[in-house]
């Protein structure tokens, strides 16, 4: 599908973006995990969070959904049971390395695999420390890539440094841990997104975590749950970033979750001399939520490396669309898990945005992008299939002369079906 975006007049007005696709998915994997029934209420309905609710089907669990609001028959920590067939993860990471935590200690034979994208990001992150732990995996090429062969077994605990910061590792293993006969301790590199030690500690789990260290203890059953999602940051960055570099713009984006470990686009917004105004905040299960008001201004360059990258990994593309907005010459380092994303997110956006007359320039781990307004113009873009490149693009064309074509725009239903139609609603050709 392709998408014609023009370059628009101000933004204005109050919006509500897809509810949290990491919670999401967690508050499904955790209630089935739960003894009685759990409550999801505002969950994503998308098709990276739908593939985990057909997983965890497949593994026995009873999911009902009654007005956007999902009931989970949990079974208890060993209740699953052995899939027929192989469970499909579709586009999902993070569905599927979770799985492969879980699974790892079930007693049962499971296979993961996804679509061309998913059995091409790297597993032997996930597969290795698995296998410490007395895991028994297979997977294609060398034990890197899906799909994957588990054949379930009793699990040892495991003291274990993070060689990356990645939540879908860490809570990978946490799952696993969760089910193991003894204490796992995790140390991670840098702070990545912790929304599974607050809702597993919310659910009853003997879970402890101080700044950079996790501490497990197995054989807890989880309490179930009513669980409430926020908007998520991720899908509120394009809003965020729009309103920033489209002249005279206000937007005031609705019940966002931002939690600190994910809030590093609003730091380096506010950084670039964005008009940021975090209001109502306030707390709901476990999670910080609030409204952000967001008004156009002159944006200046910015530097990024070191600890705020796993805080706003998802949100470096949009990023790089202000970068190209905004005075001097920004750079990104310290990034180089962009390249095993959903798609080489580092090519994906230099390539793209370089056909829009950005000055944008490639690095192993990040880019550097000289800064000019004057410079952006319409030309055909493609996604690469990737939600978050085809997103990017359209809030790069709110700016650009002329008409911007995105092909492949029908990635967006991954994180954020709404996302044409709540572009539309704020958007109008510029005269
Ligand atoms: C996610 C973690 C991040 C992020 C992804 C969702 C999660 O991936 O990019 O979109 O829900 O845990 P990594 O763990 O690979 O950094």
């Amino acid at each position: 599908m392709e998408k014609i975006i023009r370059k628009s007049a101000p933004l204005k007005g109050e919006l509500f973006v897809a509810p949290d696709k990491s919670i999401s998915h967690r508050a499904v994997i955790f209630s089935s995990l739960a003894k009685g029934e759990g409550i999801v209420r505002n969950f994503l309905q998308a098709n990276d969070t739908l593939s985990t609710c057909d997983c965890m089907r497949q593994l026995g669990i009873s999911i009902e959904e009654k007005d956007s609001i999902l009931i989970i028959c949990g079974k208890g920590l060993g209740g699953l049971k052995e899939p027929k067939t192989i469970l499909d993860c579709g586009n999902s990471g993070t569905t599927i390395r979770l799985l492969s935590g879980l699974l790892a200690s079930q007693p049962f034979f499971s296979v993961l695999s996804g679509d061309e994208s998913l059995n091409a990001r790297p597993m032997k992150r996930v597969i290795h420390p698995l296998s410490t732990m007395g895991a028994d995996i297979l997977a294609r090429d060398d034990n890197s890539y899906p799909p994957l062969a588990i054949r379930g077994k009793l699990l040892k605990g495991i003291d274990y440094r993070l060689p990356v910061a990645s939540a879908q590792l860490k809570s990978a293993l946490i799952l696993a841990a969760l089910n193991a006969q003894d204490e796992t301790i995790l140390h991670e590199k840098e702070k990545s997104r912790d929304h599974t030690e607050r809702m597993l500690a919310a659910m009853g789990a003997d879970i402890e975590s101080s700044e950079l260290t996790i501490r497990i203890r197995p054989g807890i059953e989880l309490m179930p749950q009513e669980f409430m999602v926020p908007g998520d940051i991720s899908s509120a960055a394009f809003f965020l970033v729009a309103a920033a570099i489209v002249p005279g713009s206000e937007l005031l984006i609705k019940n966002v979750g931002i939690n600190p470990s994910r809030a590093g686009i609003i730091e380096v917004l506010k950084a670039m001399g964005a008009k940021i105004k975090v209001v109502n905040q306030r707390f709901f299960a476990g999670e910080e939520v609030a409204d952000i008001l967001v008004s156009s201004s002159e944006l200046k360059a910015v530097e990024l490396d070191g600890e705020i990258i796993p805080r706003l990994i998802d949100e470096l593309p949009v990023l790089a669309v202000a970068m190209a907005v905004a005075d001097g010459e920004s750079s990104v380092r310290g990034a180089g898990e962009l390249r095993v994303k959903e798609t080489d997110r580092i090519a994906a956006v230099s390539s793209e945005l370089a056909r829009m007359g950005v000055q944008i320039k490639e690095l192993d781990d990040g880019f550097i992008v000289q800064g000019n307004p004057d410079l952006l113009r319409g030309n055909p873009v493609n996604s690469h299939g990737d939600h978050r490149i085809a997103m990017s693009l359209a809030i790069a064309a709110l700016r650009a002369e002329g008409e911007t074509r995105i092909g492949g725009a029908e990635a967006v239903s991954i994180s954020f079906p709404g996302f044409w139609s709540t572009l539309a609603q704020i958007t109008e050709t510029a005269p």
